[in-house]
């Protein structure tokens, strides 16, 4: 449901006035939108990789008030919308983000006016696509307000409802992507092409086409001038149900043509497509008949093929035979879906693509005497040959001298075939072989000679292979291996311990390995060195097992350990923690299983140089020192703790931790965070907590405000939202919103200040109002009796001097009295004796009458009026009268 903001904002205010609960209220207000600035090192979404300033912003119902919070310097920008919405894209929905790079947007509107891209002058990279992947959005595009745009893709949404010079108002117009845009008639697209004149890259993935000639005026398709200058034209089409003749011939060439047929003859498609080079041929075929390809080769000018089949058909006649001489890279895979039967004459396969660089063979039975056979009559053909890829096939074994002739192969990866036998010399011939594959297959044992020959091998990789067995100096052949891939030892049950000895495999350890993972599956191991040799570069050392017992911790090479991941209960070394061990160490990972026996990992405070720290399944409650674990390590960037048992994180475990930017917590049970825990996590950007799950204690409650309000750290959280989050009771039975316990547990916070603030005005407002409407007409004269009175006392304190103490005023009928009576008793009888100021007396000689008695009212301190009937009758006691009433509204005016 869609709040109106005018109603929001009421709301707002009532539940700001009347209950203290004002968290939910944001909450409840809370943005669809994520913010990150910077996401790297903890994996979020791949989307996001490598990038800076992004949102992300879902199930959107309004643009502009759901992008509301976001910044305005953004550059990146998903806006998906919600599932049923299908309305108007607004003019001016994104005109506040002048800086945007790249926008995409998912959902079908009813009406996209060209206005709605009005203000993103940056724009480059624009991408519409719809949520619904079965159907094409129905609407009208335009892209004539992005100046900037030169990479567009569009994909479900109907491409013959735009314009026919929708990309001409494009200028810049470089990269267009079309997928899955509901064609009918090829028309549709090469129409609206045939203007654009900067386009390098036109890309179309469409599945059920019919390829139609198309009939645009502006093409003369039997004038070869009307080529496109396109330099790049991928076309990724589904199954072909009919092609007109010529149907492709504006684009000339093609980079990629990628399609499907089931007609066995895919040639003759090609032959009607029209255009005179293909790059790369991709083909989902039946039948491949090689002799077509190679004739197609020869015509296309093709140099790369790469087709999945159910059959294969190797025979050649005299026209095809020399078609595929220029191809270099092939790829032949054979259907999946089937058993491994197909037999492949990889002998005819070299002879007939006598000139490759790279070759890929998938799901073949091939004959080991094949490739000996090859290079007894054919070692020319495979001079060139750099890559090779032989995945998933059968072959009984590798013979010995069976590559003699591979000689300037550099890769070769025998992957995933259950190859059980290498005989020795295997891999002789192979001299500039740097890498080698042999990743999940059968390997047993390894001999002295197996890998006889290999000087140059920078790669070797040994993954998930049984090894029961290896000679020692095996791996003495490679004087400058780099990296070294072994797994999964497996020794025979009646050898209790698997112990792998380093020096004795290799003989002498290389010194420019890097990389070695060495792997015992869920056996233990004993790991022995057995040299000092130190490596020339950092080592990344990567040990799995059931438990790893290290025998000779003092050995060198431990001291170039720079990256170590451990993936076993405990690994260690005289019955400690490794970590002492490894002093250089910069990256720990340490995936434990709640083991007891992992040693002292306080020793973790030795790592000065620490940057990364991951632990998983670790029980960390009863570890001894666990609160100085993480101490000294001020170099630390990025912590995350995956999976462990811990009650409480506080303050004590990150006091050194001034360099954290990056923490990840994923606690294994119930914990408790206190705000001390953060505060001195200076530079500290970003937090992802994962299954977070809390107990009800208000020492957490600063969580929410914190999740909430800071602007620094970003936090993501597995949670969709803070309503979610869920907090153990004290009967450790219940689980209940976390954020409602805060509310009613722990709400002496802010919110409550700011309620009470906000009810005490309140109730003071009401009361003036009130006062002002029943009591509102006796306001000025009591403001003046007031402020007389106030001055009056002012001017007291101020010991203000004045000449008399009363003007007396009365009418000179009543003078006899004043004389008689009033003087004597107040001027003479005192004290106090005071002093009056008498018309008739104290009047000075030559001044105005009025100019004297104003003077005479102003220089005494009080005026008292002597009313009678005398009095009232005459004019000069008026006028005293009113002067005297005048002062006291307006105060003595400064005479003294
Ligand atoms: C657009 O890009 C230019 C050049 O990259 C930059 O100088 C300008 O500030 C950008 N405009 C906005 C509004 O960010
Ligand atoms: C091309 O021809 C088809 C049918 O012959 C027609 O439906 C379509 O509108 C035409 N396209 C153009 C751009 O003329
Ligand atoms: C196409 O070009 C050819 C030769 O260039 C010309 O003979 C023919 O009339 C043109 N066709 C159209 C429809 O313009
Ligand atoms: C294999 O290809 C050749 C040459 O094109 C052809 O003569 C032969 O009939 C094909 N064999 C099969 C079984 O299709
Ligand atoms: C073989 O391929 C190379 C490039 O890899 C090319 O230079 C050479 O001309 C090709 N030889 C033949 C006979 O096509
Ligand atoms: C060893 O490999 C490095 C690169 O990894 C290379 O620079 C060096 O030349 C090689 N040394 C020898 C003796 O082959
Ligand atoms: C372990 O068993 C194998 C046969 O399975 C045998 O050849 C070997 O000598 C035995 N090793 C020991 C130490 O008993
Ligand atoms: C390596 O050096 C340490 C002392 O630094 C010594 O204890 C150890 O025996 C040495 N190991 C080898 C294999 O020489
Ligand atoms: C690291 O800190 C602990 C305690 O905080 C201290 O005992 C230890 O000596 C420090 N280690 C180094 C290498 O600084």
């Amino acid at each position: 449901m869609k709040i109106p903001e005018k109603l929001k904002m009421v709301l707002l205010f009532a539940l700001f006035i009347l209950c203290p609960k004002t968290c939910y209220v944001c909450s409840w207000l809370a943005e669809k939108c994520h913010f990150f600035s910077d996401v790297e090192g903890l994996n979020i979404a791949s989307f996001y990789h490598g990038k800076t300033s992004i949102a992300e912003c879902l199930s959107v119902t309004d643009i502009k008030e759901d992008l509301r919070g976001l910044p305005t310097n953004l550059l990146n920008l998903l806006v998906q919308m919600d599932l049923h919405f299908h309305g108007v894209l607004a003019p001016n929905s994104f005109s506040r983000f002048g800086s945007l790079e790249n926008l995409k947007i998912a959902g079908c509107f009813s009406e996209i006016p060209p206005e709605a891209f009005n203000g993103l002058t940056n724009v480059t990279s624009l991408t519409i696509t719809a949520l619904d992947s079965k159907n094409c959005c129905e609407v009208a595009l335009d892209f004539s307000h992005l100046p900037s745009l030169t990479s567009l893709f569009i994909s479900h949404h109907d491409l013959s409802l735009l314009a026919l010079n929708v990309f001409e108002k494009i200028p810049h117009l470089q990269w267009l992507y079309l997928d899955s845009v509901c064609l009918k008639d090829l028309s549709d697209v090469l129409c609206r092409l045939a203007n654009v004149k900067l386009l390098k890259l036109f890309s179309l993935d469409d599945w059920n086409i019919r390829l139609q000639y198309q009939n645009c005026s502006v093409f003369n398709t039997t004038d070869i001038s009307t080529e496109f200058s396109i330099e790049t034209v991928d076309l990724l089409l589904g199954k072909l149900e009919h092609i007109d003749e010529g149907a492709f011939k504006p684009f000339g060439k093609l980079s990629l043509l990628h399609f499907s047929v089931s007609n066995t003859d895919f040639l003759e498609d090609l032959s009607l497509i029209g255009v005179h080079q293909i790059s790369k041929i991709s083909a989902i075929v039946d039948v491949l008949n090689v002799d077509d390809l190679c004739v197609a080769a020869k015509l296309y000018s093709v140099k790369s093929v790469d087709v999945y089949y159910k059959t294969i058909n190797l025979s050649l006649t005299s026209k095809g035979s020399v078609g595929c001489k220029e191809i270099g890279y092939i790829t032949l895979e054979n259907d999946i879906s089937r058993e491994i039967v197909n037999l492949l004459d990889v002998n005819s396969v070299f002879q007939i693509f006598s000139n490759l660089t790279s070759a890929a063979i998938y799901r073949h039975v091939l004959r080991s005497n094949d490739f000996q056979s090859l290079c007894a009559s054919y070692p020319q053909n495979v001079k060139q040959l750099i890559n090779m890829v032989l995945q998933t096939i059968r072959i009984d074994k590798i013979v010995s001298h069976q590559f003699m002739c591979f000689v300037n192969l550099k890769t070769l990866k025998l992957v995933m075939s259950k190859i059980s036998v290498f005989e020795d010399f295997a891999f002789i011939g192979l001299n500039k072989l740097k890498e080698l594959n042999l990743h999940r297959n059968k390997i047993s044992s390894i001999h002295r000679h197996t890998f006889s020959g290999l000087h140059e091998l920078r790669v070797l990789d040994l993954q998930e292979n049984p090894i029961i067995y290896i000679e020692p100096k095996s791996f003495g052949h490679f004087t400058n291996l780099s990296s070294f891939l072994l797994g999964d030892l497996n020794f025979p049950p009646n050898m209790s311990l698997i112990k792998l000895h380093l020096s004795d495999i290799f003989g002498v350890i290389p010194y420019n390995l890097s990389n070695v993972f060495i792997s015992s599956g869920l056996r233990p191991m004993h790991l022995v060195i057995g040299s000092n040799t130190t490596l020339n570069n950092g080592l990344n050392l990567h040990i799995k097992g059931q438990y790893v017992i290290v025998e000779d911790c003092n050995s060198l090479l431990l001291t170039s350990v720079f990256t170590l991941q451990i993936q076993a209960a405990y690994m260690i070394c005289e019955n400690e923690f490794i970590g002492k061990y490894v002093p250089s160490v910069v990256s720990l990972e340490f995936q434990s299983m709640f083991s007891d026996n992992i040693g002292d990992l306080s020793v973790i405070n030795q790592l000065v140089h620490l940057k990364t720290l991951k632990l998983e399944k670790l029980d960390l409650t009863n570890l001894p020192n666990m609160d100085i674990m993480f101490h000294n390590l001020t170099k630390l960037e990025t912590l995350i703790l995956a999976n462990c048992k811990l009650f409480f994180l506080d303050g004590s475990l990150t006091k050194d931790l001034k360099a954290l930017t990056k923490l990840g917590l994923i606690p294994k049970d119930t914990v408790n965070i206190l705000q001390t825990f953060v505060d001195h996590l200076t530079q500290l950007r970003f937090v992802y907590l994962e299954d977070l799950d809390l107990y009800c204690s208000c020492d957490n409650a600063w969580l929410v405000s914190w999740i909430r309000d800071n602007r620094k750290v970003e936090v993501v959280m597995s949670n969709p939202s803070m309503q979610d989050l869920k907090c153990l009771t004290d009967n450790e039975v219940d689980h209940i919103s976390f954020v409602s316990y805060v509310t009613e547990n722990c709400s002496f916070d802010l919110d409550f200040v700011f309620f009470a603030c906000s009810s005490v005005f309140l109730c003071i407002f009401i009361v003036v109002v009130l006062m002002y409407k029943f009591v509102g007409q006796y306001f000025k004269p009591f403001y003046h009796i007031a402020s007389g009175w106030f001055r009056e006392a002012f001017r007291m304190k101020e010991k203000q001097q004045y000449r008399y103490d009363a003007f007396v005023s009365y009418s000179s009928k009543d003078e006899h009295w004043v004389i008689e009576e009033l003087l004597p008793n107040l001027e003479q009888r005192g004290p106090p004796f005071l002093r009056l100021c008498l018309h008739s007396r104290d009047f000075q000689l030559g001044h105005d009458i009025v100019e004297n008695i104003t003077d005479s009212i102003y220089a005494s301190r009080r005026t008292l009026c002597l009313v009678s009937r005398n009095y009232l009758n005459s004019n000069w006691c008026s006028v005293e009268m009113q002067l005297a009433t005048y002062r006291l509204q307006t105060g003595p005016a400064g005479k003294n």
